[in-house]
């Protein structure tokens, strides 16, 4: 590959080399070295999610695997923006993608770094199994096992994530993982999901809260296959990916107080009603408990029906975001802060746009007003990061749609 076919670009402190012809190509599978400016979002949080673990939960030097490092943008910029990297693996399949990330080391000066910076090009799930064995007690070279991490697939992660619970620390490891065939999870093409994650989804106004519990329920349950399980710390969706980080943990008691999480949702077609139940599917409802509807009631599961988020750690990427001032902060801000107002919310959200549609209103009222009159009459209400036109509430929808017809009856009286 000759010089002249690269160019050099920036994000935030990374320099880093790219094809010039995939300069302007839309971000797909056939761009030489995959790039996308896009997914700055994504790096910008995987990092403040690298600094917060390390100030949380691990204080000592981190071990990170970067197993689908493309153009090696995510882990230049750890190298150049998190503090107390021990050691890092920089893998990608694709030949030409461990070039650029050779190049792109030297062009920020990485070279001689103090920080072990191991390059290589291997098959994920090869890479993960080669560290599971040099950190296995019967290896003649014991290493520590990584205490971070990332996969960034193509489309669906779920063939990777055995390994990497073989591979990853079993204790407060922390595990990032990101999803990109939201069509899937998001119930556009429901056999595939059933495939892929063994799980049957819904496509509903709140699919994407959905997709993301059920690729929560997959992690876990990957995780006790290996005889661990998965402390949530933040889902989240934006641009077309899900993204979880998680910590794994070991402990017996804790993985059987886990599978609380695993349950399903009962969806109506027809009303619209919609709860979640716990993991015992004899008990799911055989007709809409609020319409009484039978061939119109569905459901969405196996999923993850517990927290998907953790207050602390939200908190603290808040704190390091304000500090950090990156480009895409105030947008960070904002996501953050709708995530942390789901906490302890129920599940499933409600789209003021079609339910007034629904309910045949000439116009849809402001979020913050319909949020202040349910907040009155003594319900929880948040906001959602996954639909910034939707709110969560433990109101029941009939009171829901009574409170937006009561705002139209007030301003046809003004
Ligand atoms: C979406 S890109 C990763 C983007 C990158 N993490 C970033 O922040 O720009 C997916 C990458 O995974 C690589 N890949 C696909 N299958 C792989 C596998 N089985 N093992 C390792 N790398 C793989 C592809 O070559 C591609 O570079």
């Amino acid at each position: 590959m000759e010089k002249k076919d690269l160019i050099l670009i920036r994000e935030n402190t990374a320099e880093i080399y790219v094809h010039s012809s995939d300069k302007d190509s839309i971000p797909s599978k056939s761009m030489h070295v995959f790039y996308n400016k896009k997914m700055e979002l994504n790096r910008d949080i995987s990092n403040l999610a690298v600094m917060a673990y390390n100030e949380l939960y691990n204080p000592d030097k981190l071990i990170i695997v970067d197993s689908m490092a493309a153009s090696g943008i995510s882990s230049i910029r750890m190298l150049k923006e998190c503090d107390n990297i021990h050691t890092i693996y920089i893998n990608d399949v694709n030949p030409l993608a461990v070039e650029l990330i050779h190049k792109s080391i030297s062009a920020n000066e990485l070279d001689n770094s103090q920080i072990q910076i191991i390059i290589s090009r291997k098959d994920a799930n090869f890479l993960f199994t080669e560290i599971a064995q040099k950190t296995s007690i019967e290896s003649e070279v014991l290493l520590k096992k990584p205490n971070i991490i990332s996969i960034d697939p193509f489309g669906t992660p779920n063939l990777y994530l055995d390994s990497a619970f073989k591979a990853i620390q079993r204790i407060n490891g922390l595990l990032c993982v990101t999803a990109t065939d939201t069509a899937v999870l998001f119930g556009i093409r429901p056999n595939a999901c059933i495939r892929k994650y063994m799980s049957k989804p819904l496509h509903t106004e709140y699919c994407k809260e959905i997709g993301a519990r059920i690729l929560l329920n997959f992690i876990s349950r990957m995780a006790n296959i290996n005889g661990m399980g998965i402390f949530p710390l933040l889902t989240f969706y934006a641009n077309h990916f899900v993204r979880i980080f998680c910590l794994t943990l070991k402990n017996k008691n804790r993985i059987s107080t886990s599978f609380n999480n695993y349950g399903y949702i009962v969806h109506c077609k027809k009303c619209h009603y919609r709860k979640a139940f716990n993991r015992n599917p004899l008990q799911l409802p055989r007709k809409c408990p609020s319409c009484d509807n039978i061939e119109k009631i569905d459901y969405a599961g196996p999923l993850w029906i517990g927290q998907m988020h953790h207050e602390e750690f939200i908190n603290k990427l808040i704190d390091l975001n304000n500090n950090l001032k990156y480009y895409n902060g105030r947008r960070i801000h904002k996501l953050l802060n709708l995530v942390i107002d789901e906490i302890n919310m129920p599940i499933s959200y409600y789209n003021l746009h079609k339910l007034c549609q629904r309910l045949k209103l000439p116009y849809v009222p402001k979020i913050e007003e319909i949020i202040q009159i349910i907040k009155k009459k003594g319900y929880k209400v948040s906001r959602t990061h996954f639909d910034y036109l939707s709110i969560k509430t433990n109101m029941d929808l009939i009171s829901l749609q009574n409170c937006l017809l009561e705002i139209k009856k007030k301003e046809f009286v003004n």
